[in-house]
């Protein structure tokens, strides 16, 4: 990548990107969670010298220790840059006028109604404007609607009376971090910019070019379509789930076996892209993003219907599945009222230890709300807290119970009346699970390998 004249001839551009170039620009990360822990370790092990800065105190106290609170990070990566001096964690915003980099790594959720909570960006940006400096660069990595970084960001960032391009430069990267993703990792996920200015593009392609390279880095013509690209690409997600939430419903009353169907349809080289059925959609991302469009739209008077339509289907899987799991046992003489399930798994998704939003709880609070007798085993969620009113869900129990996850045993799944694969996770053997259980109830697919159980599986 070549250096453009008009970062030649700034010279406070031209300084950034020397310190870039050379490994010697220093890094803030606001918000160490999920997205902001794995990228400062990365530039940190990229020999860049890292901060994370975070309101949590628990969070700066665990890491600085060398420990990791991110399933995807593990602890004896933190040690050593810690060790080195090149990470370290701080509840101090002033550590911000020292940066040259700063990452905006916080969450952003919905309200209760399912509109935008955006107030974390703001915070954190209010944060930085204190500390301003020329010569920094700021890069929004939360997901949010499309006109952010332009209509809240920057105002904010003026207010210091800066100019963007000129003095401090700021930028849109959506963060496309898959939490248990082994095979696709920060290192080789390509990596979409869209600053505010050319200037400003140019110095963040840069930056992350250490990180994934540079043909992995795609430059966009402003923030608000880079924000757009990721929720693109979580709508996406969002709707194709749905269309197979829906042919699960379909293909169940009409006896065709969809996940055969989608192995089928799967063979096609072009044009084709599986997606399967499951319990729901869960975590931070999928229920959440196209909720954002969908309330930005309204502001131009669209109404984004495959995204209401999408979110409504999602929802309604938890609810499908409990319909299924009550005439399962209803067929063997048993009544969900007293039945003993052991649920195995409680994220949203498999190999990681996220249960934020997971349809697994919601399944397993559906069940207790019609008095089951559930045990939940997960490798990764030693506790559980069920019928809690946070501002994603909105519970079904009236009161709130606490789980442990409970060792798996031979007698365990053998004193089931029902097991229930609610989540995929590598650890499970499942041919000896689904051997030792009376009935199984697979919403993942695990038993289609094990044709010589199939008398006491049940598929989603
Ligand atoms: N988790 C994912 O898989 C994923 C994937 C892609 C994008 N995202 C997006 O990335 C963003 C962050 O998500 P996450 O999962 O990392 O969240 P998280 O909750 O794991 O981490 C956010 C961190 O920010 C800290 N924080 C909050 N306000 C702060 C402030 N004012 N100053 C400093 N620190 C503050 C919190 O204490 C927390 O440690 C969200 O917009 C999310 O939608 C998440």
């Amino acid at each position: 990548m070549e250096t453009s004249t008009a970062i030649l001839e700034n010279k406070i551009a031209k300084g950034l990107m020397e310190k870039i170039d050379s490994h010697t620009a220093k890094i803030i990360v606001v918000g160490v969670g999920y997205v902001g822990l794995p990228l400062g370790v990365h530039f940190a092990e990229d020999s860049f010298d890292v901060i994370g800065y975070d309101v949590n105190t628990d969070t700066v106290e665990k890491l600085n220790s060398g420990i990791s609170h991110i399933g995807d990070i593990e602890s004896d990566r933190i040690k050593p840059i810690v060790d080195s001096g090149k990470f370290r964690a701080t509840t101090d915003e002033n550590e911000i006028e020292n940066a040259d980099i700063i990452f905006i790594c916080v969450p952003t959720p919905f309200t209760r109604n399912k509109t935008p909570d955006i107030s974390y960006i703001e915070r954190a940006t209010e944060t930085i404007s204190r500390h301003l400096k020329p010569g920094q660069l700021i890069v929004l990595e939360s997901t949010t609607y499309p006109g952010t970084t332009v209509e809240v960001v920057k105002p904010s960032l003026d207010g210091k009376g800066f100019v963007e391009g000129k003095d401090y430069f700021l930028t849109f990267s959506p963060e496309r971090v898959d939490p248990g993703n082994k095979t696709f990792t920060i290192a080789n996920t390509p990596k979409v910019v869209g600053g505010m200015s050319p200037v400003s593009t140019e110095l963040c392609a840069k930056l992350y070019a250490h990180i994934v390279g540079e043909d992995k880095v795609v430059q966009v013509s402003s923030p608000t379509v880079a924000e757009m690209v990721k929720l693109l690409e979580n709508t996406f997600r969002a709707v194709n789930i749905a269309l197979i939430f829906e042919l699960t419903f379909l293909c169940h009353r009409m006896g065709i076996n969809l996940w055969e169907v989608i192995d089928a349809a799967s063979t096609k080289p072009f044009g084709f892209m599986p997606f399967y059925p499951s319990p729901g959609v869960g975590g931070h991302c999928i229920p959440v993003d196209p909720y954002y469009l969908y309330w930005k739209g309204r502001e131009y008077d669209f109404h984004t219907r495959f995204i209401e339509l999408a979110a409504e289907t999602n929802l309604r899987m938890p609810d499908w599945v409990l319909q299924r799991i009550t005439r399962v046992l209803n067929r063997g003489g048993v009544a969900v009222n007293g039945a003993k399930i052991l649920a195995l798994g409680a994220t949203f998704k498999p190999n990681c230890d996220d249960a934020r939003n997971s349809p697994a709880l919601r399944v397993i609070e559906l069940l207790l709300h019609h008095d089951a007798d559930v045990t939940y085993n997960d490798p990764y969620v030693p506790k559980i807290e069920l019928g809690k009113r946070t501002e994603d869900v909105a519970p079904v129990l009236d009161h709130t119970i606490a789980l442990e996850s409970t060792a798996l045993t031979d007698e365990l799944i053998e004193g089931a009346d029902l097991v229930l694969c609610l989540v995929n996770h590598d650890d499970y053997d499942w041919k000896q699970i689904i051997g030792k259980s009376r009935k199984f109830f697979d919403t993942r697919g695990v038993s289609l390998a094990f044709a010589e159980y199939k008398d006491k599986v049940s598929l989603l």
